[in-house]
């Protein structure tokens, strides 16, 4: 089972189309698929689930799209962090939340304080996240850190700086899932996806459900990991 399983949750506009809906009857309907993608996660025993609702290039979405997706994602907080808590999920967001409203940071930073003692399940939702951003700004954060003892010339090592990066307190994904149809990273985990499998399905994001979580994870157990060594180095380990 992996441990970590990290989603892009792409086609709500899409879904809605196709029932000649407005889009964000798509983005309400792609809200239900998160509570149950969250259940089954935990049905499953997944240890991390991380989803990504907002990217930092969603910003150029048309204004009233953007208002609408930012006032969802109030909503969801105001009405379901209580329920994450009653459920034994710890709650983390992930992203520079400095360009959003002053109520969405307090409900996360109050949901990530009242949920952090529990261990059933990790959710982080990824809100204007981007993978570059997340570099860019562990860079910053070790530099600042470091900045007495840092040597011009010194190599960074990259363990160095990954504590820096905003989900250093999970493992890297075990599993990418993106949903849509859509074959592309769209700067969502850049660094953390190095050596995570990578799963896409043409199911829209509202329409995602048990089923399809179970088909990607018998995806993930069919795969083999190797982490640069050989096929023949994998086994063994494997058989000792
Ligand atoms: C994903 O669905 C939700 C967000 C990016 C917020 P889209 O809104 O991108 O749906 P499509 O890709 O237009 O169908
Ligand atoms: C990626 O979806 C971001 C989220 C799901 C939050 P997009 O629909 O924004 O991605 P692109 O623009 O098609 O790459
Ligand atoms: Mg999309």
């Amino acid at each position: 089972m992996p441990r970590h399983v990290a989603i892009i949750m792409d086609g709500n506009g899409r879904w809605a189309r196709k029932r000649h809906l407005p889009r964000v009857a798509g983005h309400r309907k792609g809200v239900e698929t998160v509570r149950g993608t969250i259940r089954a996660a935990i049905d499953r025993g997944i240890e991390y689930l991380t989803l990504f609702a907002f990217s930092s290039e969603n910003w150029r979405r048309p204004q009233d799209e953007v208002s609408i997706l930012m006032d969802l994602f109030l909503r969801a907080l105001e009405q379901e962090v209580a329920k994450l808590h009653e459920n034994g999920i710890r709650f983390r967001v992930v992203g520079d939340l400095a360009r959003f409203d002053a109520r969405i940071r307090e409900l996360a930073a109050a949901g990530e304080q009242l949920t952090r003692g529990n261990e059933r399940l990790t959710l982080t939702i990824a809100a204007n996240y981007g993978g570059r951003w997340d570099i860019a700004q562990a860079a910053r954060r070790y530099y600042q850190a470091h900045r007495e003892a840092l040597e011009p010339d010194a190599p960074l090592d990259p363990d160095a700086l990954a504590p820096y990066l905003s989900m250093s307190y999970a493992p890297e994904p075990d599993l990418f899932i993106r949903t849509g149809g859509e074959e592309r990273i769209s700067n969502f985990l850049l660094w953390q996806l190095a050596y995570t499998e990578l799963y896409f399905t043409d199911l829209l994001w509202p329409d995602f459900d048990g089923k399809a979580l179970d088909d990607a994870i018998a995806s993930y157990r069919a795969r083999e990991r190797r982490f640069g060594r050989t096929s023949e180095q994998v086994q063994h380990a494997a058989a000792r």
